[in-house]
């Protein structure tokens, strides 16, 4: 069946007799590329560079262990118990300790505790949007903030970004012609896919212009902490006080235990708990309990993101040097943080769907990269992760990339 939104668009639900009792906007969020994918990524046999997860040698699992324990012998009766929508106080106070380190100083009143901040990104959307309302972002974009903001109906201004970040000057001249978004979603380092930073200026410009139009900017940073050279630059929220902040715990400690911090504007806070609530309670507050005391140790985090940057350094490194010596074909910059390389295939006969189905039967899954794609032509770019393969495994998948582009070559020529 189709539905049609308010904005004039169509999008096909995949659910055969039961169309005519979904709600209209369950459809319009919708996406099943990216999961198509990292479902086939998962086949037996199939070496992936395609998904967005950390390295398990990343995690810190000693650690986990040992504030696990101490949790359940000091804390049981409290940490297994339901738990404040808005967040057990140690975890808010963690939250805005770290936000104060990294961009502006907030107190743990103004902190929510999400699961993970996908969550973040829906119940900003859920909470500040109605159908038809503008969401600036960059083009190529990522596809839960796409999947979040369409589902609340709203109509996407995809802006062009560059390896500094969104292209704040063209914002400015959308919004100088009259456009009047709501949200302008950022991620401010090394963006997924593309892997740009956000620069100092371009910061600062967009705080002068949230302020100047009353829009709010949405900064999602999963990967801030995750710079190899360790600088990172704060947060926009130092130049504005309309600034949510994203502050996933993913890609640092693990995704596994669902636990992200959230900061928003004083008159925001309330509402976006409200909308928490009804969702889902809280979060869970056992991990909310084990990661609190693990954040509470000051040794920990800076020992831990140096021996993190290092890891993902070095993987890096040696992915690059190994892709540019074997794929000729594939352009890309070296990526200064993040999990991720953005590439270009240049070759004008092979697309990056023809290389993914070729990569698939040779056994190694990437991601195409159309589906991150708003108005961009997005035919011949793909997004690969250095994070998850070692060393003999990135050996074997490059093997496999060259063959899967003999294949398509052949195939397309
Ligand atoms: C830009 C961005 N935002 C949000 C998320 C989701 O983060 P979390 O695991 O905290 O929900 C991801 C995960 O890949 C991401 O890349």
């Amino acid at each position: 069946m189709t539905e049609t939104r308010g904005t004039g668009e169509t999008r096909e639900t995949t659910t055969p007799g039961f169309g005519h009792l979904l709600a209209r906007r369950t459809a319009w969020g919708r996406s099943d590329a990216i999961g198509r994918i990292l479902a086939a990524a998962n086949a037996p046999g199939v070496l992936s560079m395609a998904g967005g997860i950390p390295a398990p040698d990343s995690f810190p699992v000693s650690r986990l262990a040992a504030v696990t324990d101490r949790v359940l012998s000091r804390s049981a009766a409290a940490a297994l118990q339901y738990a404040p929508t808005e967040g057990v106080a140690a975890m808010r106070e963690a939250v805005a300790a770290r936000a104060g380190e990294t961009g502006a100083a907030v107190g743990a009143e103004r902190v929510m505790v999400t699961c993970g901040s996908q969550q973040g990104l829906d119940l900003v959307a859920r909470t500040l949007l109605d159908e038809g309302d503008l969401v600036a972002l960059d083009d190529p974009g990522y596809l839960g903030a796409v999947q979040a903001f369409r589902g609340a109906g709203a109509q996407l201004l995809p802006l062009p970004t560059d390896r500094d970040g969104m292209r704040v000057d063209i914002l400015e001249d959308r919004l100088a012609a009259g456009a009047r978004p709501k949200l302008v979603y950022v991620v401010p380092h090394f963006h997924n896919p593309t892997g740009g930073v956000l620069d100092e200026e371009r910061r600062r410009a967009l705080a002068g212009l949230a302020e100047r139009y009353g829009f709010l900017v949405v900064e999602d940073d999963p990967y801030g902490d995750l710079a190899f050279d360790g600088e990172r630059l704060p947060s926009t929220d130092v130049h504005s006080d309309r600034v949510i902040r994203l502050m996933s715990l993913s890609k640092t400690l693990c995704p596994g235990l669902r636990v992200a911090g959230l900061t928003a504007p004083a008159g925001l806070i309330g509402e976006l708990v409200a909308a928490k609530q009804s969702s889902d309670l809280q979060t869970n507050t056992f991990g909310q309990y084990v990661l609190a005391e693990l954040l509470g140790d000051p040794s920990f985090l800076p020992a831990h993101l140096t021996r993190l940057r290092t890891l993902y350094g070095d993987k890096a490194r040696a992915t690059a040097a190994l892709l540019r010596e074997r794929l000729p074909w594939l352009v890309f910059d070296d990526p200064r943080g993040g999990l991720f390389f953005w590439c270009t295939v240049d070759d004008p006969q092979v697309t990056s769907d023809l290389l993914y189905e070729h990569a698939l039967a040779q056994g190694i899954a990437i991601v195409p990269g159309k589906p991150f794609c708003i108005e961009q032509d997005g035919s011949r770019v793909l997004r690969l992760s250095f994070a998850t393969l070692d060393e003999e495994q990135r050996q074997e998948g490059v093997s496999r990339l060259a063959a899967a582009f003999a294949k398509a070559r052949a195939d397309a020529g």
